[in-house]
C-alpha cells in the first residue's frame, strides 16, 4: 500500500472525529442564546427598547381611545388564534415524525423476525460467540431432504451411477459428439466410475449406449416448469441450469462439466465439499483466479485519488461442483429464471452476478458460499497455452483437467493435451498458438 492510500485512510478518521465536537460546540452556542433570551424576557417583557415613561403616558391618552382598545382585543385574539395554530401545526409535525419513527420500527422489527426465523431454521439453537481467533461463520450449509419424486426414472439411474451420492454430469448433442468422445475415454482411462451424460438428442443417446457410456436421455416435456413456459424459446439456455435442479433435489452433488475437457486425474479426490459451489476460474495467475484489491487511479480527486476495487475473474459455469443445498437450488433458480427473462444474457455472466453481487436496496442478494478450484489442478486453456507449457516445472505437473475454454479450436487441442500428458509427447503442445488467431 502506497503511503499516499494510509494518509487518506487516516484523514478520513480525522474528520469524522472532528464532526462530534463541532456539532457540540454549535449546541452549546444555542443553548446559551437561549439562555441569554430567557433573562431578557424575563427582566423585560415589554422589550428592550421601549418608549419612555412621558412618550407611553401621552400616546394612552389619545382622544380616539377606545377604537384603541377594541382593535387591541381583537389583535390578541388573532395572537392568541395564531399561537394555538402554531402550536397544533407544532403537534401535527410531531404526529407525523412519530409516525415515520414508529413505520420505520415495525418495518425493522419484520425484517429481524424474518432472518432470526431463517437462521433459527438454518443454525438451529443460539450460541455464544468462543474466543478470539476461535470462531468461524457457517459455510457448508446442510443438504436437501433427497425427494425420490421429482423423477423417478432419473433416480434409478442415479441409484446405479453415483458413488457416495456425487458425479460427473455432462449435457451433449450430436454438434459436440467428437469432443465428447474424447472426453468419455479419457474419463474412461483415469477410472472415473460416477459420470453421466445427459443427452440432448437421439443420436447422443445410441452414440453413448453403443460406448457403454451411462446416459440418460430426458423425455421430451420433461422439465417444463414455470420458467420453461414463461421463457419461451429463450429458455432453451437455462435448461443446463433447470436439468441440475433434479439431480439436487434428488439429493446428489454434481460435478458439472463441458464436453471440451480433458480428464487427467480423477477429481474427487481433489474436492474440499465445504461450499454450496466449487468452481474452476476463468483466471491465469492468483490474483486474477482467487481476488484482488485493484486500486483504480483518478488523479483529480487529488487526495483521494485512490479508489479502492475488489476483483476476480469469473468462475467458469462450464466446471463446476456443486453441492444440494437450498442455496444451491436457489442459485440455479435464479439463474435459469434470468437467462428466460434476458434472451441476450451470457450465462456464465449471469450465473457470476448471482454468486457475487451482494444485497442492497432493492435487491436480495445470493447468500452462498463459494470455493475457487487450483487453478493449476483444475486449468483453463491460457492458463496451459501461455504459462505452464513454458516453464519447466509447471510443464511437468499433471493437472487433474484442461479445459479448453480459451480456445476455439477445441477438438486439436484436446487431443494435442492426452499427447502431451497421456502420451508424453513433449512437442504436442507448440504447434498452438498463445490465443486464437481469430
Ligand atoms: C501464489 O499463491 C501460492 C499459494 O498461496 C504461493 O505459493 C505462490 O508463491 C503465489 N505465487 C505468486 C506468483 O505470488
Ligand atoms: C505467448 O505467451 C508467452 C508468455 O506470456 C510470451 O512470452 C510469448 O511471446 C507469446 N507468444 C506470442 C506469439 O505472442
Amino acid at each position: 500500500m502506497s503511503p499516499q492510500m494510509i494518509g487518506r485512510r487516516d484523514g478520513m478518521r480525522n474528520t469524522a472525529h472532528s464532526l462530534p465536537k463541532s456539532r457540540v460546540t454549535i449546541g452549546v452556542a444555542i443553548g446559551v442564546g437561549i439562555l441569554f433570551g430567557c433573562i431578557f424576557a424575563f427582566l423585560f417583557p415589554h422589550g428592550l427598547f421601549l418608549p419612555t415613561a412621558s412618550n407611553t403616558h401621552h400616546l394612552s391618552r389619545s382622544d380616539n381611545a377606545q377604537v384603541g382598545s377594541a382593535s387591541c382585543e381583537s389583535s390578541e385574539r388573532v395572537n392568541m388564534l395564531k399561537s394555538e395554530f402554531v402550536a397544533a401545526s407544532e403537534k401535527n409535525a410531531e404526529l407525523k415524525k412519530q409516525i415515520r419513527e414508529l413505520t420505520e420500527k415495525v418495518r425493522l422489527a419484520e425484517q429481524r423476525k424474518d432472518q432470526a426465523q431463517k437462521q433459527v431454521l438454518v443454525l438451529g439453537k443460539q450460541q455464544k460467540a468462543g474466543g478470539f481467533g476461535t470462531v468461524k461463520g457457517l459455510r457448508t450449509n446442510p443438504t436437501v431432504v433427497p425427494d425420490g419424486s421429482v423423477n423417478t426414472r432419473l433416480a434409478e439411474i442415479l441409484e446405479k451411477v453415483a458413488v457416495e451420492r456425487e458425479l460427473i454430469v455432462a449435457l451433449a448433442n450430436s454438434n459436440v459428439k467428437d469432443m465428447l468422445e474424447v472426453w468419455f475415454t479419457n474419463i474412461k482411462r483415469v477410472g472415473i466410475p460416477n459420470y453421466l451424460v445427459v443427452a440432448l438428442d437421439e443420436e447422443i443417446s445410441r452414440f453413448c449406449k453403443s460406448k457403454d457410456v451411462p446416459v440418460y436421455k430426458r423425455d421430451p416435456d420433461e422439465g417444463i416448469d414455470s420458467v420453461a413456459r414463461t421463457g419461451g424459446n429463450h429458455a432453451v439456455s437455462g435448461l443446463k441450469f433447470r436439468i441440475l435442479r433434479e439431480f439436487l433435489q434428488l439429493g446428489y452433488s454434481v460435478l458439472l462439466s463441458d464436453v471440451d475437457i480433458v480428464y487427467l486425474q480423477n477429481p474427487f479426490p481433489y474436492l474440499y465439499r465445504d461450499s454450496d459451489v466449487e468452481s474452476m476460474t476463468d483466471g491465469h495467475d492468483n490474483g486474477t483466479a482467487y481476488g484482488y484489491n485493484d486500486v483504480f487511479d483518478e488523479s483529480a480527486m487529488g487526495w483521494a485519488r485512490y479508489a479502492h476495487t475488489m476483483r476476480m475473474w469469473v468462475y467458469n459455469s462450464g466446471f463446476f461442483y456443486i453441492r444440494p443445498t437450498i442455496p444451491s437450488i436457489e442459485l440455479l433458480d435464479r439463474v435459469a429464471s434470468r437467462l428466460s427473462r434476458e434472451p441476450n444474457s451470457w450465462d456464465q455472466a449471469v450465473f457470476n452476478e448471482e454468486l457475487f453481487f451482494p444485497s442492497h436496496p432493492g435487491y436480495d442478494g445470493l447468500h452462498a458460499a463459494r470455493r475457487t478450484m487450483d487453478f493449476y489442478l483444475f486449468m483453463n486453456s491460457k492458463v496451459l497455452f501461455k504459462t505452464v507449457r513454458r516453464d519447466a516445472k509447471l510443464s511437468k505437473l499433471k493437472p487433474v483437467i484442461v479445459h479448453v475454454n480459451y480456445h476455439p479450436d477445441k477438438l486439436p487441442r484436446m487431443k494435442a493435451i492426452v499427447e502431451f500428458y497421456v502420451r508424453g509427447k513433449q512437442d504436442a503442445l507448440e504447434p498452438f498458438p498463445n490465443g486464437s488467431n481469430w
